[in-house]
């Protein structure tokens, strides 16, 4: 009887060719039409009776295109993995700024489009992938990465921790009184899509400045947007404020989108905001939360320090529907992403690292020096103030979250006294840091 040696193919773990970019799509599950999560989409971004974007599987046509762009594109890192020569699994990062405490910005992988195939799964490939970008990312000079997940217990095991949270809220017309203000020396004007892709980068640019969390979005980021109808979600309407200069300070986009149910009539939907300076902010808010017709108006993927609420006669009438965490952060390069936000106290603090499996170099301890223009990161032989993993880091990184609750969640163990309050005031920030766009 002949004996049949078997071929195995390696598992290989790299940036797919141009040549097998339709496969690498095919992979994830919105080329396929597929949600990649399930509820999420309707739950963010609907009124009260939600709508899922309609999901079609992509045409050869549409492969292409994305194939095309995709290679062209230089902030674009895609990863693979090939078993048995075919693509089971795929993922990719996209080379962003994000502005950090300080208003500076660093650069930041941002974590993207990820599945492994239904056949494929827990086999270790993400797992891959994700030690695969991260490694990229370093060598890119990256210190940071950064992601929106999915289901709430898959990254936490690869140091990803929350950083940002959204809030999805909800007021009753007849309560939205706002308190008396100085009148407003500008004036708002509903624009069609043409004139909100204008207006849009050139707000966004001024805002994402003061922003903490806020990224530079990526070329085409408003190209989508439009004055076609929408089915029952009715067409995307724009409205702008002006200064007394005549020039665009704020921006809103808003729908008012049909129900049959007697209860969900009458709502409006505001899908984005943005303003400069206060007086463009409350100006857009005074029209959209008193609109003719109207009784109820959503706001879906707001900071949870929403100024409007102050503005309310009644605070209490802004109703929190949902919370939930936003974009998860993970430091890479620990003394590089530090020394690159600004801190508000002088102070120093060393800290222990020891429970990064995947980025080694970030294990020892560390000396922050802060002060009021520079911060330095090095390591150091002292007796450590505190031990804290990695991902209770990259949480506190952008300012929004508590050292208290880390460490009564014990993922901060202090070595001295007082070193969490420390903590606290060097890395917290008001206000929140906040991200308005997912990638
Ligand atoms: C989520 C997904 C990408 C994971 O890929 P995978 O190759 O199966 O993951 P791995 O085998 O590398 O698993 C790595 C670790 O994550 C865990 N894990 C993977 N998927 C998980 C899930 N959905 N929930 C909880 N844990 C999960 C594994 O148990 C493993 O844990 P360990 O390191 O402690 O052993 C894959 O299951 C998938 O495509 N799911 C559907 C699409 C999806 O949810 N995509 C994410 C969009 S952001």
């Amino acid at each position: 009887m002949a004996a049949y040696a078997m071929c195995v193919m390696p598992i290989q773990v790299r940036p797919p060719r141009r040549d097998e970019m339709n496969a690498y799509y095919l992979a994830l599950p919105y080329a396929n039409g597929l949600p990649s999560w399930e509820p999420a989409d309707a739950a963010w971004h609907g009124g009260p009776e939600p709508w899922p974007p309609q999901r079609t599987p992509a045409t050869a046509e549409q492969l292409e295109k994305w194939a095309e762009a995709d290679v062209e594109d230089e902030s674009f890192h895609p990863i693979a993995t090939f078993a048995d020569g075919a693509c089971v699994g795929a993922s990719a990062t996209i080379s962003f700024d994000v502005t950090v405490p300080g208003g500076t910005t660093v650069k930041m992988a941002g974590v993207t489009a990820t599945a492994v195939i239904a056949t494929h799964r827990r086999r270790g490939y993400l797992r891959r992938m994700m030690q695969a970008m991260f490694e990229a990312a370093l060598d890119r000079g990256e210190p940071l990465a950064m992601l929106s997940a999915s289901e709430g217990s898959i990254y936490g095991r690869f140091g990803f921790s929350p950083a940002t949270y959204r809030v999805r809220w909800e007021l009753d017309r007849h309560e939205a009184a706002l308190l008396p203000a100085a009148p407003d020396p500008g004036s708002l004007e509903l624009v069609d899509a043409t004139q909100a892709k204008k207006f849009w980068p050139m707000v966004h640019a001024e805002v994402r400045v003061s922003r903490v969390g806020e990224l530079a979005p990526l070329p085409g980021r408003w190209d989508g947007l439009s004055d076609g109808a929408d089915g029952t979600n009715g067409p995307l309407r724009y409205l702008v404020h002006r200064d007394q200069h005549g020039d665009v300070d704020g921006i809103a986009n808003f729908r008012l989108p049909w129900s049959s149910a007697v209860d969900n009539a009458g709502t409006l939907v505001v899908e984005a905001l943005e303003a400069t300076n206060p007086m463009a902010y409350r100006a857009l808010w005074s029209l959209l939360v008193d609109f003719d017709l109207t009784r109820t108006i959503v706001a879906p993927g707001r900071p949870r320090d929403e100024p409007l609420r102050w503005m309310l006669a009644s605070p209490r009438a802004m109703r929190i529907t949902r919370q939930s965490d936003n974009l998860w952060a993970r430091l890479l390069d620990v003394p590089l992403a530090l020394t690159q936000r600004s801190y508000d106290s002088v102070d120093e603090l060393a800290f222990t690292i020891d429970d990064d499996r995947m980025c080694p170099d970030n294990n020892r301890t560390w000396l922050l020096r802060t002060g009021s223009a520079t911060a330095s990161c090095v390591a150091t032989d002292q007796e450590a103030d505190l031990t804290i993993t990695v991902s209770a880091l990259s949480s506190l990184y952008l300012g929004g979250m508590s050292a208290h609750d880390l460490t009564y969640a014990g993922h901060i163990t202090p070595h001295s006294d007082g070193a969490i309050g420390r903590l606290a005031r060097m890395f917290r920030i008001d206000p929140e840091p906040h991200n308005s766009f997912g990638f």
